[in-house]
C-alpha cells in the first residue's frame, strides 16, 4: 500500500518553518502542505472565520489521504484545534507559543512573547500563560504587519527591520532576555532578529517540539513511513500559485510544483 502523507496547513508560508523541520527529522514521510495565502493573515480575523477555514483545509487534506494533521499555525491552533479534534479521527498536532520552555530558560525573569493578536487574545493563550507563566514576568507583544512582510518574502528589508525593531526593543528595554516566536512565520526572521537583539537573547520557537510530538504519535500508532526516504512534498495555495512558487526556494530550500487549492469553503 502506498504510504499516506502528513497533511500540514497554515494561513500562508509560515508553516514551512515547521514543514522543513519535519522533513529533516522524518525524511521518509510524504508531505502535503496547504498555504491559505488567499486568506492571510489570520491574526486579525475572527476566531469563527479561522475555525471555518481550518475545518475546510483539514477536510481537503484528509480527503487527499492524510494519516495525520499538523496545524502549523499558532492562531489556527488557538481558534480551531478543539473543533478539529472533535471532527476528525486522526492524530492532530497543533502549535502554541513556547511559554513553558521560555520561563525555564530565562535568567532575568522576564520573557517576551511575539505573536498575532488572535493568538494573544485567545482563551487558549490565557490558559497557557496562567499555567506556565507564574514564575516569570510575561510581556506579550502583538506584531501587526509582520506576517504580511514574510508573505511578501521581505525577510531583510528596511521596512521589516523597522517594524520588528519597534516590536522587540520595548521588550528588551523591559529586561526580557528570552523571546518566544509565537507565530510560525517569525522563525524566518531569525537572522534579522539576531542582528537586532544580539546573541545574548534566547529566541525560542516550537518546530522541533512539534516534529517530535508528531513522530511520537505516528510511532504509537504504527504509522511511521518505512525506509530512509526521500519522501515527496506537494503544495497547494488559495492565493496566486506563482507567488508561492517564487517564495519556496528561499523558505523551503528548493522549488516545488504548486497547485491551486480547489475551493473548499
Ligand atoms: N503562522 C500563523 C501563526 O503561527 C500566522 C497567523 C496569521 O496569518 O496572522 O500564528
Amino acid at each position: 500500500m502506498p504510504q499516506r502523507p502528513i497533511g500540514v496547513f497554515d494561513s500562508g508560508v509560515g508553516g514551512l518553518s515547521v514543514l522543513r523541520r519535519i522533513r529533516t527529522d522524518l525524511p521518509a514521510e510524504h508531505l502535503h502542505y496547504v498555504a491559505d495565502c488567499g486568506h492571510a493573515p489570520y491574526g486579525n480575523k475572527s476566531a469563527e472565520f479561522i475555525a471555518a477555514r481550518s475545518l475546510a483545509l483539514a477536510q481537503f487534506l484528509v480527503d487527499a489521504g492524510a494519516k495525520a494533521l499538523i496545524v502549523a499555525c499558532n492562531t489556527a491552533t488557538a481558534a480551531a484545534i478543539t473543533r478539529l479534534r472533535e471532527k476528525f479521527n486522526l492524530p492532530i498536532v497543533g502549535v502554541e507559543p513556547a511559554v513553558k520552555p521560555a520561563v525555564a530558560a530565562t535568567r532575568s525573569g522576564v520573557i517576551g512573547v511575539l505573536a498575532t493578536s488572535g493568538t494573544l487574545e485567545s482563551a487558549k493563550f490565557a490558559q497557557l500563560a496562567a499555567r506556565y507563566g507564574s514564575n516569570a514576568t510575561v510581556i506579550v507583544q502583538p506584531c501587526p504587519g509582520l506576517v504580511e512582510q514574510v508573505e511578501r518574502g521581505e525577510l531583510t528589508s528596511e521596512k521589516t527591520r523597522a517594524l520588528l525593531a519597534g516590536f522587540v526593543q520595548p521588550l528588551i528595554d523591559q529586561g526580557a532576555d528570552t523571546l518566544v516566536l509565537g507565530c510560525t512565520h517569525y522563525p524566518f526572521l531569525t537572522p534579522l532578529l539576531r542582528e537586532l537583539v544580539g546573541e545574548e537573547v534566547a529566541l525560542i520557537e516550537t518546530s522541533a517540539a512539534v516534529s517530535r510530538q508528531l513522530a511520537r504519535r505516528l510511532a504509537e500508532l504504527g504509522l511511521l513511513a518505512e525506509g530512509d526516504g526521500p519522501g515527496t512534498a506537494r503544495c497547494w495555495t488559495s492565493g496566486p500559485t506563482q507567488n508561492l512558487a517564487d517564495l519556496l526556494p528561499g523558505l523551503w530550500g528548493e522549488t516545488l510544483a504548486v497547485a491551486s487549492l480547489p475551493t473548499c469553503d
